[in-house]
């Protein structure tokens, strides 16, 4: 029998849960893995008497776990990144072990972090194993891609503006309510969460190291009802998807809303849900869904990170590859194009015009009566793939056109592979 001596920074939501989640299944944990998890302190700046600490003495000062001899591994569920990373940091010079839910410290600071005893299962997609199937169950592959539903704000968001019709702002403002958005939302709203997440799973499935900065972010705040119904009728879905993809260029690593194939598995992962797929070389394009987000979920991963951990399997995020990371300029995608106009004879001529004078082939075509006043319509269509570049060059004079009334509307199709 292994006994594994834990400190716990924090006393939120997912430490609570993992004090709760020990207290549930320890004898059963022991007899599965044959390791012992003991929590010997808590550490957090406000006591809460009515948390059970399951006999771990408690510090208002985080950096009492370093002291504490008898901790092997560093819990940080602290959240923020400057005392976090100190925390971490100090953690490793101390000779302990650190497992951490922190995706905004290792996304943005994983390259200066010692890897050798730090575990972060929990940092991305919650209850979902996604770094221990990259790094064991699917560790013969080859990875040419993955992409997944990485924020599950963003996911129940657009599946409510789906469900009901309704916009950005009402939806918003529920999901803070139910408590699903982040303290600030424009982490969840604008992607940069889904970034911090797949930078991780960048640095682990390609080895490229945690390049943070080169993944392209968008979020979903100019997604609206109108566009939801002009892609049903289309039949796709839009999701806010985090993308990876290796190609022959280059890795492509980009987090914005997708048009998705209403067939595809991805596109039924609704509401708080989380997804990611994988697709490989050998194992095919195995899917793994569930929650994002919670106390009982996350405090999942955790524990497994402690056993993990407890049982010898380093967590090896090392910088193996020199491929470059693609702007978005440099990536292709098919595009789904909402072009407001006046309902004029040439209207649509004049659009065909400019899209073939860019090479850009159209998939699908539907117009619409206009959602403003007036005699206005929405020239709703699909392209083929096409480089971002040249797409932005034919937006731009899409966008001048005289019988083009408002904003044109672009989202990006979700790759096929
Ligand atoms: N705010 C995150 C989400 C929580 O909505 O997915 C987990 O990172």
């Amino acid at each position: 029998m292994k006994q594994i001596s834990v400190g716990i920074a924090g006393l939120g939501t997912v430490a609570q849960g993992v004090l709760e989640l020990l207290a549930a299944n320890r004898d059963l944990i022991r007899q599965r893995s044959g390791v012992e998890v003991n929590v010997v302190r808590v550490a957090s700046r406000r006591a809460k008497p009515e948390v059970d600490l399951l006999g771990a003495d408690f510090s208002t000062n985080v950096m009492d776990l370093l002291s504490d001899q008898r901790v092997d591994v560093v819990v940080e569920l602290i959240g923020g990144e400057r005392l976090a990373k100190e925390l971490i940091v100090g953690a490793t010079a101390a000779g302990k072990a650190v497992v951490t839910a922190n995706k905004a410290v290792i996304a943005l600071h994983g390259n200066d972090l010692s890897q050798q005893h730090l575990r972060y299962e929990a940092a991305v997609a919650g209850a979902i194993p996604i770094i221990q199937a990259l790094q064991k169950g699917l560790v013969g592959n080859r990875f040419s891609g993955l992409s997944g539903i990485i924020n599950g704000t963003c996911n129940y968001m657009l599946s409510a503006m789906e469900d009901e019709g309704v916009g950005f702002d009402d939806i918003l403002q529920r999901a803070q309510a139910l408590g699903y958005a982040e303290a600030d939302p424009t982490f969840d709203v604008d992607g940069i969460d889904a970034a911090h997440k797949l930078t991780i799973l960048m640095a682990l499935a390609f080895g490229t190291g945690f390049e943070f900065p080169k993944v392209y972010i968008e979020g979903i705040r100019a997604i609206t009802p109108v566009d939801i119904g002009y892609a049903a009728e289309l039949g796709y879905r839009i999701k806010h998807l985090g993308i990876l993809r290796n190609t022959a260029v280059g890795i492509e690593a980009r987090v914005h809303p997708a048009l998705v194939l209403q067939s595809e598995l991805v596109a039924n992962v609704n509401g708080v849900l989380n997804a990611v797929q994988v697709v490989s070389d050998a194992a095919g394009k195995p899917l793994f869904s569930g929650p994002g987000a919670g106390g009982a979920a996350t405090a999942s991963a955790v524990v497994a990170d402690i056993v993990a951990w407890a049982e010898g399997a380093a967590t090896s995020a090392t910088t193996t590859s020199a491929v470059p990371v693609l702007s978005i300029e440099q990536v292709s995608s098919s595009y789904y194009l909402r072009i407001p106009s006046r309902n004029e004879p040439g209207v649509f001529a004049e659009v065909a015009q400019i899209l073939s004078s860019y090479d850009i082939s159209i998939d699908a075509v539907i117009q619409k009566d206009g959602h403003e006043q007036g005699d206005l319509v929405d020239i709703v269509l699909l392209t083929q793939e096409i480089l971002e570049a040249r797409m932005n060059q034919a937006a731009t004079e899409l966008q001048a056109l005289a019988s083009v009334t408002g904003e044109v509307m672009r989202i990006r199709v979700a790759p096929q592979d």
